[in-house]
């Protein structure tokens, strides 16, 4: 069972023009919804290996999709290249990464994903790797902190939250993802009148840091390009600026690769109206030049 939706289904599908009996890589598998209508798409001499960092969602594919043309595999897209190999695969048509977190994650309580929840501030992608968010914020210098909640949050306020975070940890111990919320909202002024909730760009911080996701989407731009074939499309989909901004210099610093959305895709208001999740996403396409060597 998956609650997530999946954004820009179309464009993506558009954007991989994919080959039937092409071989995808879907790098971030959530809740298989990209990855379901990929295998629709593929005739039977087609593959899917899907890659999630979260033991769940991979046991949630499992159990949802029975198709020998798929395999699913519990690791970081960054170690895909190493998995192909073992499975006797060199070179892809397509990959897709579609970022961040998915709405199962953010429903579940027990991981912190949501501001209400009651549950550890965890944060992880992969629960069984890594520290958990609380643990952090309960002994991180204030100094650090500022810096991840300004770089990572692009947080103009930063100090005042480490500052006030520092300060009541020092009688009590934060643990719940709803007590960080409250207090990141008592020293952060709602922007307006239906923005986002103050707490927002501190959550995003923290969950970039404990699972390190700029790190891998930079070796994920680095290694993709290098296992296409040539003509194989790789499609970025995005849902902050910082992680545009790596795709979108990491597309024009390869010269194996063609960049085929001067400006990224949006979602269009139907699909908005549909799912109001897909507001911040961002898709880029690149396609590998058709005579570059592998
Ligand atoms: C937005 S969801 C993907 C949703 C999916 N496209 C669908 O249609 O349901 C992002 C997923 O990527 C996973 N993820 C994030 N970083 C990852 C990484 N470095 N390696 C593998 N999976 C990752 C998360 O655990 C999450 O399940």
């Amino acid at each position: 069972m998956t609650i997530h939706i999946p954004v820009l289904m179309n464009e993506v599908l558009d954007g991989l023009k994919l080959d039937p009996s092409g071989v995808i890589v879907d790098g971030t598998l959530g809740g298989a919804g990209h990855a379901a209508e990929i295998l629709k798409r593929l005739g039977p001499d087609g593959r899917l290996i899907a890659f999630d960092r979260d033991p769940e969602a991979v046991d949630a594919a499992e159990a949802l999709i029975d198709d020998p043309r798929a395999t699913f595999i519990h690791a970081n897209y960054a170690d895909a290249p190493e998995h192909l190999v073992h499975l006797g695969i060199e070179s892809v048509d397509g990959v897709l990464l579609d970022l961040g977190l998915s709405s199962d994650q953010l429903a579940d309580r027990d991981r912190g994903f949501s501001f209400q929840s009651d549950g550890p501030l965890d944060l992880r992608f992969n629960p069984l790797e890594g520290v958990a968010a609380w643990k952090i914020i309960n002994r991180m210098s204030e100094k650090h902190l500022a810096d991840i909640i300004y770089q990572y949050g692009e947080e103009r306020l930063s100090r005042r939250i480490a500052r006030k975070i520092v300060a009541w940890r020092q009688d009590t111990e934060i643990k719940a993802a709803s007590h960080l919320a409250r207090l990141v909202r008592s020293c952060v002024p709602r922007s307006k009148k239906g923005g986002i909730d103050p707490a927002t760009r501190t959550f995003q911080a923290l969950r970039i840091e404990v699972n390190d996701e700029l790190k891998w989407v930079k070796v994920a731009m680095k290694r993709f390009p290098q296992i296409l074939n040539p003509g194989g499309r790789l499609a970025v989909i995005s849902f902050h600026s910082l992680e545009d901004r790596i795709t979108k210099q990491a597309i024009a610093a390869d010269d194996t690769l063609k960049n085929l959305t001067k400006r990224p895709i949006q979602a269009s208001e139907e699909e908005l109206d549909e799912n109001p999740r897909a507001r911040s996403a961002k898709l880029r396409v690149a396609e590998k030049n058709p005579n570059s060597a592998m």
